[in-house]
Formats: C-alpha cells, structure tokens, sequence
C-alpha cells in the first residue's frame, strides 16, 4: 500500500486558498482525526446513464474529494443485491452489483483514490443478508433442522399463524416470516429486524463468524483500508429469543434497556475482537468504525476498548437540541466516555439514514428526536443552512473524526416532496406511506447548473431533484466565493494545517449559556452563537467564520474560529 508519510504524493496535492499543503496523514492511527466523506453511490455520480450511480462515477469525482481535503471515502453497499434496502440487502459480498460496475472497476478505484492520497472504506452488512443470498436459497430449499438453515434464526412458530416471538422490524410490522413447510406441514418462520427481504444471520453458529471474516479479508486483500459496520449492536440475539413485552420498531433499546434481547448484547464484543486482530494483521492496520445506535456514551465506548473497534459513530449532534448548553454537556459526556478506553470520537451530522440536517437545523420548535426521522413539519431553510455552516465549523473542530455526508458541503435541504410513486424506502413501503422514509435526504447530487439530472449523469437520476438545486450545484457554488462548498474546504484545509494536534482535550471557555466556546491544543478557539442576538467574540484573530462578522460581534447561528492568544 501506498500511503507512506509525506512523500510524493502529498507533495502532488494542490496548495489551498491558504496556501497550505495538505498534510498526508501517518500510516498508524490516521483514522483519530480523520475528515471521512460518506459516497452514497446510488446517489453520487452516475457514469453510464441508467439513473443510478455507479464506481466509475466515482471514480470520476475522485478529484473533487481530493480538492475538498477530505483523508477517505466511505462507500455505502455497493454489492450485487435486488436493492430491496438500497443494497442493504447483500446476496454476494464478494462482487460488485452490475449497476454498480465491476470487480475491476473497484480495483482500479481504490488504486486512484490511493494515489490521490485518499483512503477508501466499505460498508459491511453482517446482521443479515439478501433473501437472494446462496446461503439463504439453501436454507429455503433444505429441512427444519438443517446445517443451511442454522446460519439464520429459523424457528417454529407458536401455532395458528402465530409468530416465534413478539419482535417487531425496524421497518414496521412483525420481524418475522412464515415459510411453507413440507407436505402441508406448518412450515417454520425466519427472524428479519428489518425488511423481510433481509433475513437476519444466526451469529452465534461458528461457519457465519467465519464467512464474514473471510469477506472481510476478501477486500483486505484489495486494498480496502477498513469498513463501516452496519447494525455493529445488534449481531447476536438473545439465545432463548423472549419476548420483547412491547411494540418497539426502534433501532435501539433505550435507558434501563440493559438487557435488551437483540440490541447490544454483550456478546457482540468477542466479535469485534475477532475482526479487530484481522485488521491488526495487516500492514498497515484496517480500520473499522460501527454503527451502533446504543442508548448511552458509556455504551458506545464498550465498543471501543483497546482491543476492539477503532471508532463508531457518535450520534450526539445527530439527536442534540440546537442550544449551546445542551451541545456541550453531550460533547463532554462524549469525550469523557471515549476518553475512558482511549477512543477518539467520531462526530458526525447527517447520513444516508436521516432527514438532511439543513432541513432538521431550521425545523421550528421541533424535538430534535422527532426531527430526525419526521417530514414535513415548517422549516425555515435559510436559519436551518446558517445553522448548519456554523455546525460544520462546530464539528471540525472537536478532536477526534469527522464523518460528512455527501452533499452537505452543499448545503443541501431535505426533499420532502417526492412523489410516493417513486419513493423505494422499505420504510415507506411498508407502513403503507404512513412513514416518508429516507429517500429525501438520497436525492442524486447536483454537480452542474443544467442538464437532465444537474450533472449526476447524463439522463435522468432514479429520484427527481428540485430545480432549486441548479443553484446549489458544484458548479454553481465553484464560483461563490461565500457559498457553503468554500467554507467546507477551507474549514477541512484549516483543520489540516493548525488543528491536527485534535485528539486531546478541550479547554471550555465560559461566554454565557448561548454561546459554546472552547479552546483546543494547538491554538485554535472556537466559538458558537445559539443565541438570538449578536455577542462579543473573545480576543484572537479570526481565522475563519461561518457568516458575516461585523467588528468583533458573532451574530446569532453563526461560528468562528480565532487563533487563541
Ligand atoms: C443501517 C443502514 C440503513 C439500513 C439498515 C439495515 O441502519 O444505515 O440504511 O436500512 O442498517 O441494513
């Protein structure tokens, strides 16, 4: 593997506005302080015309991420799968889906992200499969009882069409199916936490520990330098399978949930440790990060000792109210459980799962928790992407890693108005359009001011943007110096060259309760503004700011970073 040190492939990197050179992260423990982009794919750039986005799209834009200073991509499932979940639903985890591109294509994409400097992660989907998956067919075609079908949860159900158990799927609806038994016997029924079509893996049967291991080298060998875990906390399920005693369709347990029969188990942990002295085993290390939604820091940070995850996302400001004081208590709990087992944390504001957080920052008077997954309340765009300018200097500041979803750097809103006819969530569908679902925040991303799909490719993309979107396109803010996509770069161009000293403590300034202000080793302060009037910023020089400061007052919504005196 390529990247060594500042060689000559950081020297090849382009000056910044700052007329910095953006710095090639060490080979051990890049990941600490990481500014990661997450490539929805179906979503990101589409090479060939067929309305979804593929790896030669990518590769394609591989400059862009290079010129925005990002250290890695993270792409999301780009396997062969009928893509009943948005190809969460893996049927071979060893290829590339055919919309997607080829074995090839992946090959040579790692190899140019690695000569640009760029680290590339996976997404790895070890809580279930595709029901099209060969283990799956296996199952279906062999007997109760069978070898194929103890790699998934089969059980007998508890008669007259009676499921196993009380579980429910994220999705909605009851977590299990009913399949047809042999000669008119009741035939058994199989677990799915989420779309039926995601039957999930029994982890407590050795051949499925090993097979995800053996994946997991599989792209090792590539080159891949890591991956994103999904549902890390809910693998293994309670052995005797009880009851929940509830009608729960959350994707995690809540406070007191200590003991939840298929969320965050404690038997996940000798997992992680499984995979974790894989990617020890190499050279350099892989890296991994989770998604576990886990009620607590505490929690989180078990996933994070020495000997297990690397890093997981910290949903803090995914789930915090957008009020100074609320911020830094979540900030400080979640550093000081990090801390506790010698993690950094990884900060993240939007992802392919959540209303886009333009669209969630300007909600008014909502409850942060219901904002993340409800559409259509009143929004006021313009508060809700001032906000999120000032959280992005907010989030690149903290120490530890920084996950960012593809096309926030363009401020882009929520699309709340699909029409339902083409909305493909499993979510939507299933709660009979009740629930909106995630395909709002999936819209393909605009890169040109014009054409059939604003730039994604060259016809159509498989959802509609709005024609708002021309105006917040790449191309449209290249040429604002003011735009959302500048203030991205020379936030991530910044951080690179003064902050990269990020992963230690904060010191905490004391400026009001509406103000978070805090100082961070080397040099730099940050300060926020949550209030509804202007306040004085501290003495320093101002390095940067997320809007217009006028003399040495910070208006509402906004942040700056100053060099500290
Ligand atoms: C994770 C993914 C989400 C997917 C679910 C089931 O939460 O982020 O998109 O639907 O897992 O795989």
């Amino acid at each position: 593997m390529i990247l060594r040190g500042a060689g000559g492939v950081a020297a090849r990197r382009p000056r910044g506005p700052e007329g910095s050179v953006r710095r090639m992260r060490g080979t051990h423990g890049w990941w600490r302080t990481a500014v990661v982009y997450q490539v929805y794919i179906r979503s990101f750039c589409d090479s060939d015309g067929d309305g979804l986005g593929d790896v030669d799209g990518i590769r394609g834009r591989l400059g862009y991420l290079r010129d925005l200073g990002v250290d890695a991509l993270w792409v999301n499932p780009w396997y062969p799968s009928p893509q009943a979940d948005g190809g969460y639903d893996v049927a071979d985890y060893r290829d590339i889906g055919p919309t997607f591109g080829t074995l090839e294509a992946a090959k040579a994409l790692i190899a140019e992200a690695h000569a640009l400097g760029l680290r590339v992660l996976l997404d790895v989907v070890p809580n279930h499969t595709s029901v099209a998956h060969a283990w799956f067919r296996e199952a279906l075609a062999s007997p109760p009882g069978s070898t194929a079908r103890d790699r998934y949860v089969f059980r007998p159900g508890r008669g007259a069409g009676e499921a196993p158990n009380d579980w429910r799927s994220v999705f909605g609806g009851p977590a299990w199916r009913e399949v047809p038994g042999a000669d008119g016997e009741p035939g058994e029924w199989y677990l799915h936490l989420f779309a039926p079509e995601q039957p999930d893996l029994n982890w407590r049967n050795p051949e499925v520990t090993a097979e995800m291991l053996d994946v997991l080298r599989f792209w090792f060998d590539l080159g891949v330098d890591g991956f994103r875990i999904d549902v890390a906390h809910g693998l293994v399920k309670h052995e005797d399978l009880p009851d929940l005693g509830r009608d729960d369709e959350v994707l995690m347990g809540g406070p007191g949930d200590e003991d939840h029969p298929h969320w965050d188990r404690p038997e996940v942990h000798e997992i992680f440790r499984g995979w974790r002295a894989l990617a020890d085993a190499y050279d350099p290390p892989r890296v991994f990060v989770a998604e576990a939604w886990v009620p607590t820091s505490d929690r989180l940070a078990q996933y994070l000792r020495p000997d297990e995850l690397h890093s997981a996302f910290d949903f803090t400001f995914i789930r915090a109210p957008w009020r100074a004081a609320a911020l830094r208590e979540a900030i400080e709990r979640s550093l000081s459980a990090h801390a506790r087992v010698g993690a950094p944390v990884t900060w993240t504001l939007s992802n392919h799962d959540v209303v886009r957080h333009a669209t969630r920052l300007g909600r008014l008077d909502a409850d942060p928790a219901t904002a993340l997954t409800a559409l259509g309340g009143p929004t006021d765009l313009a508060r809700g992407r001032r906000r999120a300018r000032a959280a992005a200097l907010l989030l690149l500041a903290l120490p530890g890693a920084v996950y960012l979803y593809q096309g926030e750097e363009l401020g882009l809103e929520e699309v709340e108005d699909l029409p339902d006819a083409l909305r493909q969530d499993p979510v939507f569908v299933r709660s009979g359009g009740a629930v909106a679902g995630r395909d709002g925040c999936r819209v393909p991303l605009p890169w040109t001011r014009s054409g059939p799909s604003l730039g994604f490719g060259p016809s159509r993309g498989w959802l509609p943007q709005p024609t708002s979107w021309s105006g917040r396109s790449v191309e449209a803010q290249e040429a604002d110096p003011d735009s959302m996509l500048h203030l991205y770069r020379r936030a991530i161009r910044l951080r690179q060259a003064h902050m990269t000293g990020l992963d230690s403590e904060l010191q905490w300034l004391e400026l009001g309760d509406d103000v978070l202000a805090f100082r961070t080793t080397p040099g730099v302060t940050l300060v926020l503004n949550t209030s509804a009037a202007a306040v004085p910023l501290p003495p320093g020089d101002l390095l940067l700011a997320s809007g217009v400061v006028d003399g040495a007052a910070l208006p509402p919504d906004t942040a700056a970073w100053l060099t500290s005196p």
